[in-house]
């Protein structure tokens, strides 16, 4: 296991990009892995998460080439995949497995699918429940990865989830184009909504609102060209550092803005931060932009509601700006972050303690009381890429020197993340 020493800073400054959008990666190898004909993915992430979904799509008989900076994907049809010789491996990526286990619950082969020690960990009946319901049969073990898919033909439902989770509600629309009829799925508050629009690219008519998304089945998926924009959820400790730091100016370039994934940005100017974006271009129906973020004198928040799953991975970084904030940031509603990579509320609030930060932790959520000067300190990172990438923030701004442990995690969502971090850094 790497460890990384990060020291106090005085500044950053710099104008940046991020890897492609994790999230619109994944999608785009599945569904160009659906689709009739050759799709090219311009941008498409780094990131090992991202890997583990193409490793999948590989196992199962799709066919890629790299391209100059794209990848070519020939797709196989929405019946056109192989029974994979071996067990699916998703690693650390719910979002693979989940996705995944919705075009593999229509296939006609057995497949088992699994991942890490922590995706095993995580609950997988949100998908198992709806899919068998569509008459799909799915062996676990107390509803938890490995998954035994038995494929076989589906039927539409109507599902009203009680979680507003962006991988369930894709697994279902991905399930629903094979069945007949409109398979339609409602969430208590809106998740991401990145699967729908691009459905639309592939030439699927998907409906959709702030109250749920529906598809009409059975559908065929057109190759198309997708231009994946840069990763506003790997942008955000940016955006906070640049936000923390003094005489600081960091400018991100083409960035997804998509509104269901904007909730940093309006976080952060919900606490005062300086922070500006350029007006939007739109490709693939997902608006990009160029951000740009300053010093700051931050206030706290209330972070909660159906604002949550719009900051959802950014909770962690958004909590290290909590700290220097005036005032007491309470974050809610966020039972979720339980169940991520690691228990981010527990990881969040284990590790600002150790570094001085006035925070306490709640069933669902952090309540975090600043202005507090950091120390540096040695983080336990739970092998969670966020956690990780977060305390490197932390680590900015704290006096002294932070260690943060098992520090190789960040590239499950970022690769390069701290040599762009020593990039923009100065003494
Ligand atoms: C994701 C959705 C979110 C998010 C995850 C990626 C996706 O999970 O936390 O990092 O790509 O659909 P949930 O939808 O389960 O909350």
């Amino acid at each position: 296991m790497s460890d990384r020493i990060i020291k106090s800073k005085s500044r950053i400054a710099g104008e940046i990009t991020v890897p492609g959008d994790k999230s619109i990666s994944h999608r785009a190898l599945i569904l160009a892995a659906m689709a009739d004909g050759e799709s090219r993915i311009n941008g498409l992430s780094t990131a090992r998460d991202v890997q583990s979904t193409r490793q999948c799509l590989l196992d199962l008989g799709v066919r890629m080439k790299v391209d100059a900076d794209a990848l070519r994907v020939t797709g196989k049809g929405k019946y056109g995949f192989k029974a994979p010789k071996k067990t699916l491996d998703a690693g650390n990526s719910g979002t693979t497995i989940r996705l995944l286990s919705g075009v593999l619950a229509a296939q006609k082969f057995i497949s088992t699918i699994t991942g890490d020690a922590s995706l095993r960990n995580r609950p997988m009946r949100r998908i198992i429940e709806p899919l068998e319901n569509m008459g799909a049969t799915i062996e676990s073990a107390s509803y938890k990865a490995p998954l035994t898919i038995q494929g076989g033909p589906l039927r539409s439902i109507d599902y009203a989830s009680t979680i507003a989770s962006a991988q369930v509600k894709s697994c279902i629309l991905l399930a629903g184009l094979y069945a007949n009829g409109i398979t339609r799925i409602t969430e208590p508050t809106p998740s991401r909504d990145h699967t729908e629009r691009m459905l639309e690219a592939f030439g699927v008519q998907a409906q959709y609102s702030l109250g749920g998304a529906g598809v009409k089945g059975p559908a065929n998926l057109q190759a198309t060209e997708i231009v994946v924009p840069g990763d506003i959820s790997s942008a955000a400790f940016f955006l906070v550092a640049a936000s923390l730091l003094p005489d600081s100016e960091i400018s991100l370039l083409n960035i997804g803005i998509n509104p269901t994934r904007l909730g940093i940005y309006d976080a952060l100017l919900a606490m005062k931060a300086n922070i500006h974006m350029s007006p939007a271009q739109v490709i693939n129906m997902e608006p990009r932009a160029d951000i740009l973020a300053r010093s700051s004198q931050l206030f706290s928040a209330t972070l909660a509601g159906s604002m949550i799953p719009r900051i959802i991975d950014e909770i962690p970084v958004l909590a290290v700006a909590a700290t220097q904030a005036t005032g007491t940031t309470v974050i809610r509603d966020a039972a979720e972050l339980r169940i991520k990579e690691s228990d981010r509320i527990a990881a969040v609030a284990e590790n600002l303690q150790k570094m001085g930060a006035n925070v306490r932790e709640t069933k669902d959520g952090l309540v975090i009381t600043g202005p507090t000067p950091l120390k540096g300190a040695e983080i336990d990172c739970h092998d969670d890429h966020r956690i990780a990438m977060s305390f490197a923030i932390a680590g900015l701004i704290a006096r002294g020197e932070t260690v943060i442990k098992g520090a190789e995690c960040v590239e499950i969502s970022f690769p390069g993340f701290f040599q762009l971090l020593d990039q923009i850094c100065h003494d």
